[in-house]
């Protein structure tokens, strides 16, 4: 049950930050999300090469190449030692002025969090969950593209509120042209007459390390699967619908705006997948 907070390259049970890093004053920074099994990083390979290319698009240069993350990251969980952990990784555009111009901000700070992981409860995996397809829109990719990680999750924030308020416990969101997208922090799945739909990079969406492998999976287990552009409205066809995401894994979704999806319980392709990827992520570690 013990945090470590590794701060470039320093490993401590505190951090105070500096309220001058534009991280915390304009959200200008990226970061990664890593699940553990056995306490050790699941896929941190990708989760580098998805930091990296965020950072790239923001012209953010990170200080450290994958070997310095991969071995302070190694250090900083058996500093904690805890069974299982969370690990988030922040790099944030570093302390300078205080106006929205990055060039005054000379070193870039990197934050690795270790603390110990809650996972989401087993009846939400029996059950499923409940979700919202709310007004507010997931950003155009020629504004803050999705498929940057920043530390800019204003619109995301808004949006699971609005699902709060409908008495969900995660929102869908469409794009300004009302195609289907994401989840506040998960990848979109649905499944009709046994096939099975994800939106496409093109609707503006975070290229999900979980929703690669699951597209991964169900393409090698026979599964009729497709990216592509679908209409809000089409949800509400759907038999079953789930969730990716790092922490979330695959997650069941029993009701759209209060309607049951199919039978109102995880579906049959759903709990296959879910069974599919647990098994990766124990075969892997
Ligand atoms: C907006 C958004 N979409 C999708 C995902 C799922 O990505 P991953 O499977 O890599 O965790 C996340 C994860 O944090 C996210 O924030």
């Amino acid at each position: 049950m013990t945090t470590k907070i590794n701060f470039n390259g320093e490993i401590l049970d505190h951090l105070s930050i500096s309220v001058f890093d534009h991280g915390f004053l304009f959200g200008d920074s990226v970061y990664e999300v890593v699940s553990t099994f056995k306490n050790q990083p699941c896929f941190l390979n990708k989760h580098l090469d998805r930091l990296y290319a965020s950072a790239k698009a923001i012209s953010l240069k990170v200080p450290r190449d994958k070997e310095w993350f991969q071995r302070e990251l190694k250090n900083t969980l058996s500093a904690a030692g805890n069974d299982e952990s969370y690990i988030r990784i922040i790099v944030t555009r570093g302390v300078g002025e205080v106006n929205i111009d990055p060039s005054s901000c000379e070193q870039p700070n990197i934050i690795l969090m270790v603390m110990d992981v809650t996972e989401y409860p087993k009846s939400c995996y029996e059950k499923g969950i409940q979700v919202a397809l709310v007004s507010i829109k997931r950003n155009p990719r020629d504004s803050l593209n999705p498929n940057i990680k920043t530390g800019n999750y204003l619109n995301n924030v808004l949006a699971k509120m609005e699902a709060n308020k409908l008495g969900a416990q995660d929102a869908i969101m469409v794009n300004p042209w009302g195609y289907l997208t994401e989840g506040t922090t998960s990848n979109l799945f649905f499944v009709r007459e046994g096939h099975i739909f994800t939106p496409s990079l093109e609707c503006g969406i975070l290229s999900g390390i979980t929703r690669e492998m699951v597209i991964q999976l169900a393409k090698e287990n026979g599964f009729h699967i497709e990216e592509g552009k679908w209409p809000g409205e089409e949800l509400f066809k759907a038999e079953e619908i789930f969730l990716t995401g790092t922490l979330k894994k695959v997650m069941p979704v029993s009701h759209l705006d209060g309607r049951l999806v199919g039978a109102g319980k995880p579906g049959p392709i759903t709990q296959k997948l879910r069974r599919l990827y647990d098994d990766l992520i124990s075969e892997k570690a």
